[in-house]
């Protein structure tokens, strides 16, 4: 069936898929919905705006992107509040960041009308693929890369827009080891760690790997310059409760502007918790652990919401977290007003649900 809705082809698969998938059993980033939502850029504009069966592309083997990375993508979720009504957080702010991520990247920009429009109409044609039980949302993964089909270094004139999504649970099963990283960085200054380029996950993974052969699950970035400050851990941003405050590095042109970092950071302050966003160095974390004063360190990212971390590892030595019952850490009264905002169980005084 072929229709025009919004100037969206909508071309829809001849039987869903939905039933396969275990809802009780989610993991990341396996399971996708029956549609996807394609735009080309050609000849300076978005063109042939599509609804299809989720399925692979066709794509050159001197396609640009393959080979010089002109890749960007982002993260949200959507959620169902008791109504059954498909609410998405935040949305606005990944549009934003992926054009600021485009323009690093020397990309096309995004207009307000194929993103949203696209996001909005994909989202209705899989609404019965957003999981409404606790601890579950539909991941959304926009992304952008070049389709020239040339191989002189430069900017590709053509550009595919894609958005598919998955259902998924949660992504940690248990507290995740973190590795403070003094050897290899992430992202250095005038750099492009603040924007979500594929090439920023692939230059971790080597590291990581490291890593985790040495027994743990991720890293904690530290800056190029000295390996003196702590930046971001894994693919997110990290934050710490020291003296009861809510204390994470700020950002900069090394560190992603995470939509759940702010979303965090607003919830506190509405709690009444005091927030700072300054430099934090290995020495502080370190020695809060030890004096008693830094209660706890966690990942804040839309894949994991906030997710406490169990120790820190810095120069072959481990240091333990506090564990905390689900009452009485910062990080899960955080993590649960936000889902409560996001599912509808509280009021959503930010204006963030979409
Ligand atoms: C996020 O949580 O924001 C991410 O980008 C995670 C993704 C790379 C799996």
């Amino acid at each position: 069936m072929t229709t025009d809705v919004l100037q969206i082809e909508l071309r829809k698969a001849e039987r869903s898929r939905i039933q396969e998938v275990d809802f009780n059993n989610l993991p990341f980033g396996k399971h996708f919905s029956d549609h996807m939502f394609v735009a080309d850029f050609i000849d300076g504009e978005w063109t042939s705006q599509m609804i299809v069966p989720f399925d692979n592309f066709t794509l050159s083997p001197a396609l640009s992107s393959l080979h010089y990375g002109q890749s960007i993508f982002e993260g949200m979720k959507a959620f169902k509040n008791e109504a059954g009504e498909v609410r998405l957080f935040r949305p606005y702010e990944n549009f934003k960041r992926m054009n600021e991520s485009a323009k690093r990247m020397c990309m096309a920009t995004l207009t307000e009308d194929v993103f949203m429009g696209g996001l909005e109409a994909l989202l209705r044609v899989d609404a019965d693929w957003v999981p409404s039980s606790p601890e579950s949302s539909l991941y959304v993964r926009p992304y952008m890369f070049a389709t020239d089909t040339y191989l002189g270094v430069a900017p590709s004139k053509t550009y595919r827009f894609c958005i598919f999504t998955c259902p998924v649970g949660a992504y940690y099963s248990k507290p995740p080891k973190l590795k403070i990283e003094t050897e290899y960085i992430r992202s250095a200054p005038g750099g492009v760690g603040f924007a979500k380029c594929a090439g920023n996950y692939a230059g971790s993974m080597y590291p990581t790997l490291l890593a985790q052969q040495q027994g743990y699950d991720q890293l904690i970035w530290t800056d190029a310059r000295e390996h003196k400050y702590i930046e971001e851990s894994g693919t997110m941003n990290i934050m710490f409760v020291i003296d009861g405050k809510l204390v994470t590095p700020a950002t900069s042109d090394s560190i992603l502007k995470g939509v759940t970092r702010d979303s965090l950071l607003q919830i506190a302050r509405s709690m009444g918790i005091e927030v700072e966003e300054r430099l934090v160095s290995i020495d502080e974390v370190l020695t809060g652990i030890e004096s008693g004063r830094l209660t706890e360190a966690f990942g804040a990212g839309t894949a994991v919401g906030a997710s406490p971390y169990a120790l820190i590892g810095y120069n072959g030595k481990d240091y333990m977290l506090p564990e905390y019952g689900p009452t009485d850490s910062v990080a899960v009264k955080l993590r649960d007003q936000m889902n409560a905002i996001r599912t509808g169980q509280v009021e959503d005084t930010f204006g963030w649900v979409h």
